[in-house]
Order: C-alpha cells, then sequence, then structure tokens
C-alpha cells in the first residue's frame, strides 16, 4: 500500500426531509447567498424549502450555473458575494452546482485573477468561504471531496483546481430529491461513479485489500441498482443506495494508498468542451477502449475485475479480459448511455482537434503510469468511433 493521509471533515446529513436541518447547519447570523442552476430547483420546490429552512437569515440568491459550470457565469456570482458582504454559501443542486460554489467560495477570498485559481491546480488557494450543499443529483462526489472542474468558455478549457479549503462543511443526502431528475442524468450518474471507482481501483496492484474491496462492493452495488435507478416510479430505497455509493465513490476514502489514472476523465474533457457532450457520456465512450487499448499496464487489475465484479472466470486471461470489457459498455448502454463517437455524431475528422487540445493543455502524460502519450490518447479516440 502506498503512504497517504485521510481527513475528510464534510458532516453528511442523509435522509427524506432533511432540508429543514439547514437552521441547525448554518450559523443564525450568517449572511447566506444560495447558488444553483436552471430551473430545476425552483421548479422541484427545493429552493422553496431551502427558503423556508433559513428563517430570519438575510440571504440572496444566485441562479443561472450551467452544467459544466463556467468561469464566466461564476465570476458573476463572486461579485454578488462582494456587493452584498456575503459570509456563507449554499449549492443547492448537482455536481455543476457544487462545482462552482467551491469556486466562488475559493474565488471570494482570492487575491488577483481568480483564473490562477484552475492554472495552479488550486495550490495558490489560501482560503475560501465556508459553504454547505443541498443535493439534488447523484453522481460526482462533489458534495463530499474538494475537487471543482471549471470551464472557461473564451478558451474552451475544461480545468480542475482541489483545495482542502474548499470541502463543503456539511451536505444533505436526500435521496427523494432526485425523483424528479430525467432519465438522461439518472443514467449519467451511475456512469459517472462507476468510473470514479475504476479510475481509482482499476491500475496495478499495491496490496490495498481493504481499498479493493470497498471499490468491488460499489461497483457490484452499481450493477444491481443501475437498471432501477433508471427506471420509473422512482425508487426510494434504490436512489438511496444509489446516492451513498456515488458519494463514496469520490469522498477520499477508496483512492487512499493506491495509484489512480483518471486519463478517462482528462480526455474525456475535451470531448465536453469542443462538442458539448455530458460529462459522463465522454466517460461511457471512452472507458472501454481505454481499459482495451492498456490491457498490458493494467493485466493484473483487469483480471481481478473480471473475477470479482462480473465473476468470470472461464478460458484464457486475454478472454477474461475482453469479456469484462464487454460486459462493462454493456452495462453503460443498457443503462442508455451510448458508448460511440458516432453515436453522438463525432467522426474520424474531429481526432486531431482533440489530440491537439490535449497537447495544448499538457494531457501528454496521463494514468496512473503516466505513460498515456498523445499517441495512445489517439489510439483511444480512434477505437472509440
Ligand atoms: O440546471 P438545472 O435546471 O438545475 O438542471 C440540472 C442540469 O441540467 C439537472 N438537475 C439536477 N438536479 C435535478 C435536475 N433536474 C431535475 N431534478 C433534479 N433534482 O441535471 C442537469 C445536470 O446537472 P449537473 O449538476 O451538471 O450534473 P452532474 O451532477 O452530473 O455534474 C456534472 C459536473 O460535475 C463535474 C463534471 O465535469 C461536470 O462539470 N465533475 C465534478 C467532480 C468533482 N467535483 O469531484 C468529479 C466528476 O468527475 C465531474 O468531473
Ligand atoms: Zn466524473
Amino acid at each position: 500500500m502506498l503512504n497517504f493521509q485521510f481527513h475528510n471533515p464534510t458532516r453528511i446529513v442523509f435522509g427524506k426531509d432533511t432540508v429543514p436541518a439547514l437552521d441547525e447547519l448554518i450559523p443564525g447570523d450568517a449572511r447566506v447567498l444560495i447558488l444553483y442552476g436552471g430551473q430545476s430547483a425552483e421548479r422541484t420546490g427545493t429552493l422553496a424549502e431551502v427558503r423556508k429552512a433559513l428563517g430570519d437569515r438575510a440571504h440572496y440568491e444566485f441562479g443561472g450555473i450551467e452544467p459544466n459550470p463556467s468561469f464566466e457565469t461564476l465570476t458573476q456570482a463572486v461579485e454578488q458575494v462582494r456587493f452584498h458582504n456575503i459570509d456563507y454559501l449554499l449549492a443547492v443542486g448537482g455536481g455543476s452546482v457544487i462545482d462552482g460554489t467551491k469556486f466562488v467560495a475559493a474565488a471570494a477570498k482570492f487575491v488577483g485573477d481568480s483564473w490562477q485559481i484552475l492554472e495552479t491546480v488550486g495550490g495558490a488557494v489560501r482560503d475560501a468561504l465556508p459553504f454547505g450543499a443541498v443535493l439534488t443529483l447523484s453522481a460526482t462526489g462533489s458534495e463530499m471531496n474538494f475537487n471543482a472542474v471549471v470551464t472557461r468558455k473564451a478558451t474552451q478549457t475544461k480545468a480542475l483546481f482541489a483545495s482542502p479549503h474548499v470541502f463543503p462543511q456539511f451536505s444533505i443526502l436526500d435521496p427523494s430529491k432526485t425523483f424528479t431528475v430525467p432519465a438522461r442524468q439518472l443514467a449519467n450518474g451511475v456512469v459517472d461513479a462507476f468510473t470514479h471507482v475504476v479510475e481509482q481501483y482499476l491500475t496495478y496492484p499495491v496490496d490495498a485489500r481493504v481499498q479493493d474491496r470497498f471499490a468491488e462492493g460499489l461497483l457490484q452495488t452499481l450493477i444491481e441498482i443501475g437498471p432501477t435507478v433508471v427506471s420509473q416510479p422512482p425508487d426510494y430505497q434504490s436512489r438511496a443506495n444509489m446516492m451513498w455509493a456515488a458519494t463514496m465513490a469520490l469522498n477520499g476514502l477508496i483512492g487512499a494508498g493506491v495509484p489512480q489514472d483518471w486519463a478517462t476523465h482528462l480526455v474525456g474533457h475535451e470531448l465536453t468542451v469542443l462538442h458539448g457532450l455530458d460529462h459522463a457520456q465522454t466517460l461511457a465512450i471512452l472507458l472501454p477502449s481505454m481499459l482495451d487499448a492498456r490491457r498490458d499496464g493494467k493485466r493484473a487489475k483487469l483480471l481481478q475485475y473480471a473475477e470479482r465484479v462480473w465473476h468470470i472466470t472461464a478460458d484464457s486471461e486475454d478472454e477474461r479480459i475482453d469479456l469484462a470489457i464487454e460486459k462493462t459498455r454493456a452495462f453503460f448502454e443498457d443503462l442508455g448511455v451510448k458508448t460511440r463517437l458516432s453515436d453522438y455524431g463525432i467522426q474520424a475528422e474531429a481526432i486531431d482537434g482533440l489530440v491537439e487540445q490535449l497537447g495544448l493543455h499538457g494531457m501528454t502524460r496521463l494514468g496512473e503510469r503516466q505513460d498515456v502519450t498523445l499517441e495512445v490518447s489517439r489510439t483511444v479516440l480512434e477505437a472509440s468511433l
């Protein structure tokens, strides 16, 4: 096992009808800015519940944080924070709103050009406003981690930052809040959480048995509940299991002391900025070909994945690996997430542009062994057509 430190300060308040707990979680004298996305939080009544729970606290609202939140929009929120003397932020939404809130929290305290927060991958962050979250969509794990992904539209850059200053102080996880999530986003959530586990588990063995068994448990849970999560009418128990699985998939626990990959995510970011695909769609396309192209470096873990997650035992090693990758693809397809670039109208001519962007963004040595060069990414993209 590799050396590690593990610290996660986010309080989780889990269960039905937990929004009123905001009253105990946010200081009584706080000046609060509620941040949300498009119309879903208003339409579903969640914002009304939140306003009620805040009671007499001075509170303001900033809506319009888009999926794949933009630096441009978030900069306007930072101005609101300064204008109204806000000292507490509350994110109401999915990963985009929570990530956006993390950026606003850090930028509000940042001296200088706040894009440096992204350029330094969070290294320049010294302080941030405190914030909490009311989660409305299970997928990213942003509700219990210190990562955020922000897109600068002007330069077509989707960049990540991480800083211990942007852990949410608390997150309210009410699974029934996901009842109104559209089928496409539900399926996206399962694919995203699944891929988060794979990026931390499917590398090379370091005899990290606890992390491996946790990861395999999360993958098996997602495989088990995935079909019910995306079906109607909504089923509370499977949504509850989904919500907790997605949170546990990326809160630092299974990634402590193990090598991590993240090449699928980083190549996927370029597909989102250049072609507008949903985050999870990019993962569903790239993960199967990424595993296939890198099967030698990942051989031992691929065999473990085949046996323990998919219960494949027969035949030769390569056949087991082929079958495990095939089952992964079929799992995504069965949820309703297409796994080929061509399914989204992206053809071979697009690949040069994608590889060029990867080069521009310094994505030239990705993966747990830093051996995913631009050539490997090109091979993966070609195999994903
Ligand atoms: O904008 P509104 O109207 O609220 O609609 C949203 C949005 O259109 C809708 N939605 C959310 N909750 C709903 C709902 N609709 C009905 N009922 C509800 N209860 O769903 C749409 C998608 O929301 P979004 O927040 O964009 O989805 P998700 O949670 O998948 O977040 C994706 C973002 O997170 C980043 C991605 O890159 C992407 O920008 N990620 C963040 C990570 C992290 N912080 O650790 C890790 C991930 O790998 C990921 O990169
Ligand atoms: Zn993701």
